[in-house]
């Protein structure tokens, strides 16, 4: 844990591990103007719902040594899920490349490795103890709204840091919002709500060569 304590691109806020993060997690009037600056990088107007965010929750699969990433964690509602879930703090890596989200996540999410970063350098990012250590990870970037080759580059970088475990995705689309054949991989939808808005789904991929 030595380096990773000392790792400057990971807060890791020792001072107050067990502090209850106030009412203002979810921030919607920050996530709006975020994506007024950055529509394609955000894919939506308003923060994850509550029953969203606890459907993601509950496909959490992890043994007690393994940590969770959550890419993209932008206001820290899904984050707080897991945390809610039981998840300890210190075993989630959230991974966020707005600047001003990433103090957000720090500031509402103490105990948590909250990573500056672009999603697509994980493996570069996530200290190496953790790599092959990860139970799940859940990528809230809109993937949909990418080309397949960038897709990919996310796909790649979660395989890299979790060989064969694949990642929950969740997304607005009424079909699978990747073309999982093509990207050889499983795809199950897990959930379902429509108390988000938009009605969201909850996806689970895996390379098609682990399942
Ligand atoms: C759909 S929003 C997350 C919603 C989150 N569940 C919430 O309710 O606040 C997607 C997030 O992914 C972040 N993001 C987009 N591209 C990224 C990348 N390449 N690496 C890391 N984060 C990224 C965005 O800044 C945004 O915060």
């Amino acid at each position: 844990m030595t380096d990773l304590l000392h790792d400057e691109r990971i807060h890791h806020d020792v001072t107050a591990p067990n502090e209850v993060p106030g009412p203002g997690t979810a921030n919607p009037l920050m996530f709006f103007r975020r994506w007024l600056a950055n529509p394609l990088q955000m894919g939506s107007i308003v923060p994850s719902s509550g029953a969203l965010c606890r459907r993601v929750a509950g496909q959490m699969r992890r043994a007690p040594d393994e940590a969770v990433i959550e890419l993209g964690a932008g206001t820290g509602v899904i984050s707080r899920a897991l945390l809610d879930a039981g998840l300890p703090a210190e075993r989630l890596f959230v991974v966020e490349i707005v600047p001003a989200m990433a103090a957000h996540l720090r500031r509402v999410l103490p105990g948590v490795n909250v990573i500056e970063g672009d999603a697509r350098a994980l493996p570069e990012l996530l200290p190496a103890q953790w790599h092959g250590q990860i139970g799940t990870v859940v990528c809230g970037i809109p993937l949909v709204l990418l080309p397949l080759a960038e897709q990919r580059r996310f796909i790649d970088a979660i395989e890299a840091v979790a060989p064969g475990r694949g990642f929950l995705h969740y997304s607005y689309c009424a079909t699978s919002p990747l073309p999982w054949r093509r990207h050889r991989l499983t795809a199950r939808r897990e959930a379902w709500t429509p108390l988000n808005f938009p009605p969201a789904s909850v996806w689970r991929y895996r390379p098609a060569d682990a399942a």
